[in-house]
């Protein structure tokens, strides 16, 4: 059996994600383990929940740097240093440095609350219900130059409540997100996905469209 996978988390905020992996974990339903976790801010709480599990919590503040460069190189040295398998982005609201996206390209991952390549960027869910959008979601993907542009690993589908507001979605979204995030990471950790030049690859064949959540699995869907 592989080692169980190193992951890196890097959030922002509240954490709830990292807080599903730590459970998951912890319940010995996931086979990894997570060796530090990372924050632009140095009052997340998703820092706090890293220290109460007593994991590595390491706040790289961009106001102590001069430059761009100088902080992404000090994030990811931080990164580097606890040699991970994969990094987690979940909930970081910052866009992570050129070179090292490239460096990490197929070993980084970003979660986002909605169906990509629908919705982009921030206010997903205010995206979604001014678009009159019958179904939201959330996507994992490998992290690629383009801010929540590269491909597509696994979704998770959501109904919009007709006159719901976005507060109400994204409680509903996030809900589903937590189970997207582990079953995807549950590939991961069976070593089952890897990137190939802009292709997800599952067992070694290219998927053609993203996997879907059903229930807590992740299943392939025909076109
Ligand atoms: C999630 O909705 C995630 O998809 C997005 O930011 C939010 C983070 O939530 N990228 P949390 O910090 O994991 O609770």
């Amino acid at each position: 059996m592989a080692a169980p996978l190193r992951l890196a988390v890097l959030a922002s905020g509240r954490g709830s994600n990292l807080q599903a992996i730590l459970d998951a974990i912890g319940d010995g339903v996931l086979d990894a383990t997570v060796v530090g976790v990372f924050s632009d801010r140095a009052g997340a709480k998703a820092l706090e929940r890293a220290r109460g599990a007593g994991i590595a919590a390491v706040a790289v503040t961009p106001a102590h740097f001069d430059s761009r460069d100088g902080f992404d190189a000090a994030l990811f040295e931080a990164i580097e240093a606890v040699q991970p398998d994969l990094i987690v982005c979940a909930g970081y609201m910052r866009l992570l440095g050129a070179a090292q996206v490239e460096a990490w390209k197929g070993r980084m991952i970003n979660i986002h609350p909605s169906l990509l390549p629908l919705f982009k960027g921030l206010r997903t869910h205010e995206q979604a219900l001014a678009a009159g959008a019958l179904e939201h979601g959330a996507s994992v993907h490998f992290v690629s130059a383009e801010l929540d542009g590269g491909p597509v690993i696994a979704q998770t589908r959501v109904a919009v409540v007709p006159g719901e507001d976005a507060a109400a979605l994204a409680a509903r979204v996030l809900d589903r997100e937590h189970p997207l995030l582990l079953a995807t990471l549950g590939l991961f950790a069976a070593r089952r996905l890897r990137l190939d030049g802009g292709s997800v690859m599952l067992d070694g064949r290219r998927l053609a469209r993203p996997l879907q959540l059903a229930g807590t699995e992740l299943v392939e869907i025909e076109a």
